[in-house]
């Protein structure tokens, strides 16, 4: 496997990596939580990560939530105020210009945060769900934006329709992903010659099986992230950096 080290504006990468450079490459990215760090959104399993904090069996499951409905609604309105609060980065700008430059671009995000669309992509998979938007676990039914930007951490979420309670549209342990995004997700990892996975940890699954869909089926696997993950080993070439540095610094990269 390649090893390439980055530092900051000089960035060395595999001849391998620069030959699929051009527009006809056929590119499916991978996002986690590093995507986000930059713009100061906490990540999940670093040092200061959320789950070093807060317990995921109190906070990101359906028992949890049906047992205290309060508490986990005013982690969600905590987190929604730190994306409120925060822009998209130089790295989900340079996904912006990758959509935009390769003629066939699948960006898959596990993150909930909406930052990638704030920054520009058209089109996101997010395949754990978003954080802004809600919904009743009872009718299904969507609620609509301007109730969860109005809704204070003290109220009591309900549907607008039927009185359920509103559950976030975010995918929790236990929980199948959305089935068509999830669908889509794996097709294109699985038909496309480059794949970067970048800023997760690759360690929840069934998303971080996605690189080593793409691997198995013949795709260049490039993995960005200042730390090796669980993955590292089994994919084609490591940039070591954090992704808001490593992305525009391969945007100079790009070949007409
Ligand atoms: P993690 O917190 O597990 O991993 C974040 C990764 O980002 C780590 O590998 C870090 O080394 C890397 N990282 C940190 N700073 C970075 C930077 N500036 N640039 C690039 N990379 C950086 O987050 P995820 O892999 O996204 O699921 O976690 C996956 C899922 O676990 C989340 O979607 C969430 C969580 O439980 C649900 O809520 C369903």
């Amino acid at each position: 496997m390649e090893r390439f080290c980055v530092r900051f504006a000089r960035m060395e990468i595999s001849p391998r990596l620069k030959s699929l450079l051009v527009p006809s490459t056929r590119v499916a990215v991978l996002t986690g939580a590093g995507v986000s760090q930059e713009s100061g959104v906490p990540t999940f399993r670093d040092k200061d990560g959320l789950w070093q904090k807060f317990r995921p069996e109190e906070l990101a499951n359906m028992g949890a939530f049906l047992k205290n409905p309060k508490l986990v609604w005013e982690w969600y309105e905590h987190r929604r105020q730190i994306v409120r609060d925060v822009k998209p980065n130089a790295g989900h700008d340079a996904l912006v210009t990758f959509e935009n430059f390769f003629k066939e671009f699948t960006l898959v995000t596990q993150n909930v945060d909406g930052l990638h669309q704030r920054a520009g992509s058209r089109h996101v998979l997010e395949v754990h769900g978003t954080l802004l938007r809600s919904s009743c676990v009872d009718c299904r039914e969507p609620a609509p934006s301007e109730y969860l930007e109005n809704l204070k951490e003290s109220d009591r979420a309900v549907c607008l329709d039927c009185g359920g309670l509103l559950r976030p549209d975010v995918v929790w342990f236990g929980e199948d992903l959305p089935g068509r995004i999830w669908d889509l997700s794996q097709t294109a990892a699985a038909n496309c010659d480059l794949f970067f996975t970048i800023g997760t940890s690759a360690a929840v699954y069934p998303a971080a099986g996605l690189p080593l869909l793409a691997k198995e089926t013949g795709a260049y696997v490039v993995e960005i992230n200042p730390q090796q993950t669980e993955i590292s080993r089994l994919i084609d070439e490591q940039l070591r950096g954090p992704s808001a540095v490593v992305l525009p610094a391969l945007l100079k990269e790009l070949r007409r």
